[in-house]
């Protein structure tokens, strides 16, 4: 009998996610399925993982992202090796706004960030009902409590994956399965580079991820990462649209 945690992380070689992932390997033994679409990154996460928690045992699985079939192939896979306790859904993309004129690449923004995470969610979801046991965790944004003119096309998929993540809390409530919405503010990993350059400040993915492994303990329903965000983003969803659309948010 496996008596590891069993963890699935969805966007293994996101920052974020890479720093949750040492996270629990540095506190006891774990097993880790890292799945991304670069087998070569996510193997160097991998054995930089290894190392950091000899106890715990971490394989990597490559899948696209964008194609249903594959993620139902994942799900599968994972959940048929023994029951999985985590899955982590993490990955995404914030192109610039004015990218997504191209409507093409506008569909790419919306299927990589809401489409893809939410079929993963709902391919893990039916693999724990069966079982009774699991938590789903998707990291959000704090992007998608209101939308805005810098970053409309991610927020609406961040939204998306909201309204997706209190579907299933509604329907696992009671049940053995948990559903945790993870939304960062903006945090200093290779994403928000420009952000970054810029001088705005962030948060580490250090310290993000420790507020996710926390809620994700804690089984909380939305987590704000750091916590201040909560209050901001109150502020930001209340204010009058009159108001809202004079400023430069
Ligand atoms: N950083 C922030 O300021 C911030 C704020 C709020 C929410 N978030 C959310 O936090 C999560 C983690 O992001 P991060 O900050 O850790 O960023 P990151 O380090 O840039 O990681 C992004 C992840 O998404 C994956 N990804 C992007 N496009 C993909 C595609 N088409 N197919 C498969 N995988 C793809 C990347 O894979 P590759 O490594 O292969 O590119 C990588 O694993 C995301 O959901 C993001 O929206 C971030």
């Amino acid at each position: 009998m496996n008596a590891k945690t069993r963890i699935v992380v969805i966007g293994a070689t996101s920052a974020i996610a890479e720093h949750c992932c040492r996270l629990w390997v540095e506190r006891g033994p774990v097993d880790l399925t890292l799945v991304a679409r670069d087998a070569t990154r996510t193997e160097r996460i991998a054995t930089d993982l290894r190392v950091r928690g000899p106890a715990s045992t971490v394989t990597v699985m490559t899948a696209d992202f964008v194609d249903a079939k594959d993620i139902a192939r994942v799900a599968k896979a994972t959940t048929d090796a023994g029951a999985v306790d985590i899955v982590l859904i993490a990955h995404g993309a914030m192109p610039k706004q004015e990218l997504c004129a191209d409507i093409d690449f506008c569909r790419e923004t919306l299927e990589i960030n809401a489409v893809s995470p939410a079929l993963f969610a709902e391919a893990f979801a039916g693999h724990f009902a069966t079982a009774n046991h699991g938590t789903i965790a998707i990291i959000g944004s704090v992007a998608g409590d209101r939308g805005r003119k810098v970053n409309y096309t991610y927020g609406a998929s961040k939204g998306l994956i909201e309204r997706y993540a209190q579907g299933l809390d509604h329907r696992f409530a009671g049940s053995g399965v948990s559903v945790v919405l993870l939304k960062p503010g903006p945090t200093d990993t290779p994403m928000a580079a420009e952000h970054k350059a810029k001088g705005r400040k962030l948060a580490s993915a250090e310290q993000v991820a420790r507020t996710i492994v926390q809620g994700i303990d804690r089984r909380k329903f939305v987590v704000y990462a750091p916590p201040l965000w909560q209050l901001i983003m109150l502020i930001v969803r209340h204010l009058p649209r009159f108001i809202f659309n004079r400023l430069s948010l």
